[in-house]
């Protein structure tokens, strides 16, 4: 199993008492997810914690708010890949204001069974962001270890302002105090896939937000 998720996955919820709701994703025929293994992706969907249209609903009034703070300035997002990436194309289109995006890739974890802080950057700005007002997009914050060490890194570089905003975060599982200016939803310490997030690479491209069964740990 990949070290992150070793790490959390102790912390996976037992499965619930309550019967598993239906996914709100099917079955229209456009929305049908490839099928991957014999079975469709959101069967391994043991509860639906954010739907696809919750989900805008929140970035929708995450964009308005981010708006109104930086109104008559110019806005740079900055996107972390690849869990970001769908939380970046949805807020972006989002703002009826000009932005601009640029992406950083960074490994979370060194070589350690634990996360250690150490972060390293696989794919850098491509912006010089001195003086640039910045806000850093992610889709969860975990421990917190990434973006307390890549907010001081950014800051490092002169810009005017250096922000973040997260889908999702779980404060149970905070390491490191991480000033978070704006916040879809906080979440308990469980594990969760889709939008983005994934587990061992795999469902990143379902459009909803849930945990998964636990028949696909073992
Ligand atoms: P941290 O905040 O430094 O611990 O790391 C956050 C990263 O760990 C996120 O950007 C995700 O890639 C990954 N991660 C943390 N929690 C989850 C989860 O529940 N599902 C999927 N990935 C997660
Ligand atoms: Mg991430």
């Amino acid at each position: 199993l990949p070290v992150a998720y070793r790490r959390l996955l102790p912390d996976l919820a037992p499965p619930r008492a309550k019967p598993a709701r239906p996914l709100p994703c099917h079955p229209s025929p456009g929305r049908r997810l490839p099928a991957m293994d014999s079975a469709h992706v959101e069967n391994d969907l043991v509860n639906v914690l954010f739907t696809e249209a919750q989900i805008q609903q929140r970035l929708q009034e995450m964009a308005e708010e981010i708006e109104r703070d930086y109104e008559g300035e110019e806005l740079l997002i900055v996107g972390i890949l690849r869990g970001a990436v769908m939380v970046m194309a949805d807020l972006a289109r989002s703002f009826s204001r000009h932005i601009e995006m640029d992406w950083m890739a960074v490994s979370s974890y060194g070589s350690g069974t634990k996360s250690s802080g150490v972060v390293r950057i696989l794919k850098d700005l491509d912006t010089d962001i001195s003086g640039r007002h910045v806000v850093i997009v992610d889709e969860i914050i975990d421990t917190g270890l990434t973006l307390s060490w890549l907010t001081s890194n950014l800051s490092s570089r002169n810009p005017a302002s250096v922000q973040i905003a997260t889908l999702l975060r779980k404060p149970e599982a905070l390491q490191m105090p991480v000033d978070v200016k704006y916040v879809g939803w906080d979440i308990p310490n469980e594990f969760v896939v889709g939008y983005g997030l994934d587990y061992r690479e795999k469902y990143r491209n379902l459009r909803d937000i849930g945990t998964l069964a636990p028949h696909v740990y073992s």
